[in-house]
């Protein structure tokens, strides 16, 4: 039976991961390992949890002895690497928690992967799940490529860059079998409110300002975070080993534009009269070194391995809405307690 590691496998996008992978692989046990940070909830896997081939883990990929041993424990086969701080906004007040956490914590999984497996690298697989971010921010034309030359431009995705690079060179030093994507923004079911179409469904519930910033003319390319679990699936069986795949959702948005898209949506779900949730929208002060556009051209997944999107914004953003106004005991949940510190931080 093969075994497969999946880190970060209790935050948002890894528990779509992890549930793909469990229903779908039932002959196969994983592992999931995750810190339970502010953003991982194991609330995410209820529907999961009984599995006989689901596992979970707590621990830390920042200690390095924690790692050796659970690899030795379980004898992975393969590491579907998503465990990450993932918030730009948080990278900008706390980086060294992103220095620990992306660049530390993915060269520990790294080392021990290497080290376990160097006997024999055959069937051995290492995936490390990026951002379109490490290309750094585009003008008004053009699209990040593979061979887009990497240019971070904060905190957060430095730390990813970084850790990208660490993946090539494991592949290039020591042979170690590696693959990367890189994707767009994601959106859906179980994302932290920090972020900005959570961030924006509360607040709405909530009749509390919606705080844009900047001019609001930042543009995003959105894909739904089902539709990058499935690309993640695709990767993992067809990837050439040693490439890298850019995934997104040929889906490109101001961030202005989205909000009123979500506002509409939010009234008619609501039964508010048309046009009040945009009286919420508040312009602020700008993110510092904000990226004005990100944009992916994922014609290489499309073409070689036969992904794409699979549903239209439209639909996905109603279905997200829809899961949050269904769930308000999670959204609850994870608002209460340290989220007022951050929010009051942030925001005040
Ligand atoms: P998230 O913040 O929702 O979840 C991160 C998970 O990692 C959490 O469960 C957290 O508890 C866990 N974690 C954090 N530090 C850890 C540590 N030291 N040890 C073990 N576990 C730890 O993040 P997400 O949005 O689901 O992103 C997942 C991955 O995908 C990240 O690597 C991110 O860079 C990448 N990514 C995200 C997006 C996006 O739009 N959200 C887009 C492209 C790529
Ligand atoms: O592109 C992929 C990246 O997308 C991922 O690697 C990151 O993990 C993920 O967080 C996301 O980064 P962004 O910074 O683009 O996402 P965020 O939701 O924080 O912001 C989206 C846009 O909305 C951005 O232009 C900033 C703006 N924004 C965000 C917040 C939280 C606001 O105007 N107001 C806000 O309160």
């Amino acid at each position: 039976m093969k075994t497969i590691l999946i880190t970060g496998g209790a935050g948002f996008i890894g528990s779509h991961v992890v549930r793909l992978f469990v229903n779908k692989y039932p002959d196969t046990q994983i592992v999931n390992l995750d810190k339970l940070t502010y953003a991982g909830n194991l609330e995410n896997l209820k529907d999961v949890e009984q599995k006989s081939n689901y596992n979970f883990v707590k621990g830390d990929i920042v200690d390095s002895n924690f790692i050796n041993d659970l690899f030795k424990k379980y004898q992975f086969d393969s590491v579907i690497h998503l465990a990450a701080e993932s918030h730009v906004d948080r990278s900008i007040s706390n980086p060294l928690e992103f220095i620990q956490t992306n660049v530390v914590g993915t060269f520990n999984l790294l080392n021990s992967a290497k080290n376990y497996w160097s006997d024999n690298f055959n069937g051995k697989l290492f995936y490390h799940v990026s951002t379109d971010e490490v290309y750094g921010s585009l003008g008004a034309e053009g699209f990040f490529l593979e061979t887009t030359p990497y240019d971070p431009q904060s905190p957060y995705s430095s730390s990813k860059a970084s850790s990208d690079h660490f993946v090539r060179a494991y592949g290039n030093t020591y042979g170690l079998p590696f693959v990367i994507s890189n994707c767009s923004n994601n959106y859906g079911e179980n994302q932290f409110p920090e972020k900005l179409i959570p961030l924006f469904i509360n607040n709405i519930r909530n009749n509390k300002s919606l705080p844009v910033y900047g001019d609001g003319l930042f543009t995003r390319d959105w894909l739904y975070v089902v539709d990058h679990a499935k690309a993640i699936d695709t990767v993992f069986k067809n990837g050439k080993i040693g490439d890298t795949y850019n995934i997104g959702g040929f889906n490109e948005w101001t961030n202005i534009d989205l909000i009123k898209l979500l506002c509409g949506i939010m009234d008619e779900k609501l039964g508010r009269e048309q046009g009040s949730s945009e009286q919420l929208i508040t312009f602020v002060k700008d993110r510092p070194g904000h990226d004005k556009r990100y944009a992916i051209d994922a014609t290489k997944i499309k073409t070689e391995l036969g992904w794409e999107p699979s549903l239209q914004f439209a639909e996905g953003l109603e279905k997200t809405i829809d899961w949050y106004l269904n769930n308000k005991d999670w959204l609850d949940n994870v608002t209460s307690g340290e989220y007022q510190n951050y929010y009051q931080n942030q925001y005040q």
